[in-house]
């Protein structure tokens, strides 16, 4: 009867073992053999007769007037600008400075070209919030564009945050 317990013992024990090693097995496995695709490694074309949704058409720096005249579709809200506020500080602050008047404050701003300030007043009557949005999506001559790094929508956030922060 003792040998009887114990061949049974050994049977579940080895059993578990080799399902333990299988899971081991496989999950090491798995994972030298993910396939890790590397961006820009792989081009997929387009399935024939599709149609993108979604994207946003970002005109380049060279159509700033015409992307000027494209209205804001954002409403301003305490919201948006909320929004506007806070990607502004990720993105822009270091450049701009925190208060976006340019040049005088930010870590890099004081020691590089320096921004105009985008409180101004004359500046703010002066351009669109499509002139604006473009800036912040195609870049200007110094400045980066930000089209990779945010969505059509948060650019028009922060906009609206900037014409929050207009000087009367
Ligand atoms: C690397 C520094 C840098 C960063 C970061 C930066 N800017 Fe600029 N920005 C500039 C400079 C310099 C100019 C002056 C024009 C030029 O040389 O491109 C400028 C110009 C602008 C203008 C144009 C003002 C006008 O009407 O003539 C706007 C608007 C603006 N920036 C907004 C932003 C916003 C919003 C962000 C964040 C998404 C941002 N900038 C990030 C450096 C920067």
């Amino acid at each position: 009867m003792k040998y009887v317990f114990l061949l049974v013992l050994l049977i579940v024990a080895g059993t578990a073992a080799a399902m333990g090693g299988v899971v081991a097995l496989r999950f090491v496995d798995n994972m030298t053999q993910t396939p890790a695709i590397t961006t820009g490694e792989r081009v997929f074309a387009m399935p024939a007769g599709i149609v993108a949704r979604g994207g946003t058409l970002i005109l380049p720096r060279e159509q700033r007037e015409l992307a000027a005249k494209i209205p804001n579709p954002m409403k301003t809200s305490a919201d948006s600008v909320a929004v506007g506020k806070e990607r502004y500080v990720t993105f822009c602050a270091p450049c701009h400075g925190p208060e976006a008047k340019g040049g005088v404050t930010g870590p890099v701003a004081t020691k590089f070209v320096p921004p105009p300030d985008l409180t101004n007043a004359q500046l703010q009557a002066g351009r669109t919030d499509g002139y604006w949005h473009s800036y912040i999506m195609a870049g200007g001559a110094v400045m980066p564009s930000y089209a990779e790094a945010m969505s059509s929508e948060e650019a028009w956030h922060i906009v609206n945050f900037l014409r929050s922060v207009a000087a009367r």
